[in-house]
């Protein structure tokens, strides 16, 4: 009989994740997967458009969670998960990074003794400010395998006490499923041609984190820094719905509308195009500044601190707290003939193999 496995998924970021591992886990000897789409993310551009792109099987239960506040959305979360692993009793769970889905599956999982893998354990930002700190601390906490992409995220499980039976250094799967779509993305994108962007003619941004969308001031010294940016040269942005909306209600978007490129979210192939192209990315994502990186493009990062701290040690990302438009601005310019060293901290493109080894041998 093959071993159950339930994947919970639900934003952006864990469609790629996980298509990149349930290809390899469903290609597997003894493992069986059913996926769970809590819904958290539901606009066309936000969860189908991956689904399609990727290849992702469709999900075998869909929450329809949708948005809310932290405690709501975790809770709904929290109760019809429960139902669903009653329903299919899986062997194990197996969640990705550090969403509000993330928490809520391992939690699920944990009460009901359902043992959890999760994949991108032990990234730390060290601010407990961040609600994804906070999923991602309790959820390696509450893991029977802790899935590190990184030699420093093994640190942190151990400086926290975590026994080292439990963590394996898998490298990054978003750099599985980078190498794995270059080719799709060449072929089947026109986003260059559709935007009339010139390769290495343009800036690549990205905003969507909470510290800067809800802080009126840090969403103000953003999209100045960005705007003055793109002076010198356009700069694109396919923008996020949250952003989106505190721009409206701040009474920004005619504003921006008018000096930046803005575009819907982005498809991930589209997305691949327009940072391999890009003389500069911008950005406040996790993901996006891995990606830079592996298409060797100078990053900004518009936050207080990264987790993905090799980034900044090689040379290719550099950290500019967003306290005023000028200093993002010169932030920006300073990066744009920067490039930094070589190096391959996030593992050579096997991450799902392994883990999906780990997990068949558990
Ligand atoms: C979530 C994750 C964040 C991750 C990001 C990836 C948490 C706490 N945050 O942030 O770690 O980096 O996803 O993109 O889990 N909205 C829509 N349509 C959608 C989805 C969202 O309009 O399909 C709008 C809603 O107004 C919603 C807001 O965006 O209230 C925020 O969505 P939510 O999923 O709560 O958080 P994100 O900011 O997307
Ligand atoms: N992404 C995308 N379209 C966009 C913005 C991002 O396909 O318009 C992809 C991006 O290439 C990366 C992932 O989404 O693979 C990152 O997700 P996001 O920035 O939403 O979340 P984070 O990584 O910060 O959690």
């Amino acid at each position: 009989m093959s071993k159950r496995i339930v994947t919970v998924v639900g934003a952006r970021p864990q469609f790629i994740k996980a298509a990149a591992v349930s290809r390899v886990l469903r290609a597997a000897a003894g493992l069986e997967e059913i996926l769970i789409h809590t819904g958290q993310h539901y606009d066309e551009n936000m969860s189908d458009v991956f689904f399609k792109e990727l290849e992702i099987p469709r999900p075998d239960y869909h929450l329809g969670i949708g948005s809310g506040s932290h405690g709501a959305q975790t809770g709904r979360m929290l109760e019809t998960i429960e139902r669903a692993l009653l329903e299919t009793k899986p062997a194990l769970l197996l969640v990705y990074g550090d969403t509000n889905s993330t928490l809520a599956g391992a939690l699920a999982a944990a009460k009901l003794h359902i043992a959890v893998a999760h994949v991108e354990a032990g990234l730390r930002s060290f601010n407990r400010r961040m609600p994804e700190e906070i999923n991602r601390v309790v959820t390696d906490h509450l893991a029977d395998w802790l899935f590190a992409p990184t030699t420093g995220a093994v640190q942190h499980l151990k400086d926290e006490g975590l026994p080292d039976s439990r963590v394996h250094l898998s490298g990054d799967v978003m750099y599985d499923a980078a190498l794995y779509y270059a080719a799709k993305a060449t072929r089947e994108s026109r986003i260059l041609e559709t935007l009339s962007l010139k390769p290495k003619g343009y800036i690549l941004a990205t905003i969507h984190r909470a510290e800067n969308t809800d802080d009126p001031s840090r969403l103000a010294a953003v999209f100045g820094g960005l705007m003055e940016a793109a002076q010198a040269m356009p700069v694109v942005l396919p923008l996020h719905p949250r952003t989106r909306k505190m721009l409206q209600q701040a009474g920004l978007l005619e504003t921006i509308s008018r000096r930046l490129r803005l575009t819907e979210p982005a498809g991930y192939l589209d997305m691949v195009m327009l940072e391999r192209n890009a003389s500069v990315v911008v950005t406040d994502s996790g993901g996006v500044q891995k990606e830079a990186f592996f298409y060797r493009v100078p990053c900004v990062t518009l936050r207080d601190e990264t987790e993905w701290v090799e980034l900044v040690e090689l040379g290719w990302n550099r950290v500019v707290p967003p306290h005023g438009a000028a200093q993002v601005a010169d932030g920006i310019r300073a990066s744009s003939a920067a490039r930094g060293a070589e190096g391959s901290p996030y593992g050579t493109g096997d991450a799902a193999q392994r883990i999906v080894k780990v997990l068949q041998e558990a």
